[in-house]
C-alpha cells in the first residue's frame, strides 16, 4: 500500500463513522422539516409573541383610544353607536380587548384555525363585548370577500411583515375603508441602517431562515415606507422600541424597533 492509500484509510476511519452520522442526521433533519417548523412557528406565536404583546399593551392602549371617537360609515351601525373594524393577523384575538363593546370585527388570517380560536375555544367568552361578524382564513393581500368602503377601521399588529404583498395589502386595506375610515398599526421596523444588528436582520432575511422559521415574517421590510406610498390622505407616525423581559431576549433584540400610526383614507 501506497503512502495516500495509507492517509485515505486513515480518513475513512478516523472521519467515516461521523460523516455517516452527519449524512443521517441531514436526511432526518429534511425529513421532519415541515414538521419542525409548524412546531418552532407555533412555539413562537404563543410563547415570544404572546410575551410581545404584553409589552406592547400601553403603545395599544394609546393606539386605539381613537376607536371610542370614530363614527360608523355604515346607517345601521351609527344608530347604533357602534363601528366595523377588520384585522389583519388577528391569531387568537389578543387585541381583542381593546376595541369598544359592539364592534363588528371581521378577522383575517391565514392559520386555518382562526374559527376555533376566536368563536369555539376556551377564550371566546373573552370576546363576548364586540359581534364576530366573519373569519376570513387567507392572505391579507387578497380581500375579496370584502366590499370597497365596508369598513370603518383596519387593524394590523406584528403581521404586515409577513403578507404575500405588503403592496397589495395596503391597497386593499385602502380599498376596503370607507371614505375617511382608518388603518391603525404597529409594525416593526428594520435597525438603523450600519449596525450589527441590521445586518443580521438582512442576513436572516434574505437567506430565506427566519421567514422559513417564522411564519414568512421579513425583519428587513420598513413598513412605514409602504405605508405613506399606498395613497392614504394622511398618514401620521412615531417609532419605539419595545423594551422589557421576554423569554427570548435574541428574538427581541432583533424586532425592537417598531413604529406605530394611524393611515387615513
Ligand atoms: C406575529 S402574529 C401577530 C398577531 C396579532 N396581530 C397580535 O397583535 O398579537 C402574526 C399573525 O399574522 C398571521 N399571518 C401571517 N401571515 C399572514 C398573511 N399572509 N395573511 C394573513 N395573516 C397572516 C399569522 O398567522 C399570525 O396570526
Amino acid at each position: 500500500m501506497s503512502n495516500s492509500d495509507l492517509w485515505i484509510r486513515d480518513i475513512i476511519t478516523s472521519y467515516g463513522l461521523s460523516s455517516l452520522l452527519l449524512v443521517l442526521l441531514t436526511i432526518w433533519i429534511s425529513r421532519k422539516w415541515s414538521d419542525l417548523q409548524k412546531t418552532i412557528y407555533k412555539a413562537y406565536l404563543t410563547g415570544f409573541e404572546v410575551e410581545c404583546s404584553e409589552l406592547a399593551t400601553s403603545y395599544k392602549k394609546h393606539l386605539f383610544k381613537s376607536l371610542q371617537h370614530i363614527v360608523s360609515s355604515d346607517n345601521v351601525l351609527r344608530s347604533m353607536n357602534c363601528i366595523r373594524l377588520l384585522e389583519i393577523g388577528v391569531k387568537t384575538g389578543e387585541n381583542i380587548q381593546f376595541y369598544p363593546d359592539n364592534t363588528h370585527l371581521i378577522g383575517v388570517d391565514r392559520n386555518v384555525r382562526l374559527a376555533e380560536y376566536l368563536i369555539k375555544g376556551n377564550r371566546s367568552w373573552q370576546f363576548s363585548h364586540i359581534i364576530i361578524e366573519r373569519v376570513i382564513i387567507g392572505d391579507g393581500s387578497s380581500l375579496k370577500d370584502v366590499p370597497t368602503g365596508y369598513v370603518d377601521v383596519v387593524v394590523t399588529i406584528r403581521s404586515l411583515c409577513s403578507v404575500t404583498s405588503i403592496q397589495s395589502t395596503l391597497q386593499e386595506i385602502r380599498r376596503v375603508l370607507a371614505p375617511g375610515g382608518q388603518y391603525l398599526f404597529i409594525e416593526h421596523v428594520p435597525a438603523n441602517e450600519g449596525t450589527f444588528i441590521r445586518y443580521l436582520q438582512k442576513i436572516l432575511s434574505q437567506t430565506g431562515i427566519w421567514p422559513s422559521l417564522f411564519g414568512g415574517c421579513h425583519l428587513d421590510i420598513d413598513p412605514i415606507t409602504h405605508i405613506k406610498n399606498a395613497g392614504f390622505d394622511n398618514v401620521i407616525s412615531a417609532t419605539f422600541t419595545l423594551d422589557g423581559y421576554v423569554s427570548q431576549s435574541f428574538h427581541l433584540a432583533l424586532s425592537r424597533q417598531h413604529v406605530l400610526g394611524v393611515a387615513v383614507r
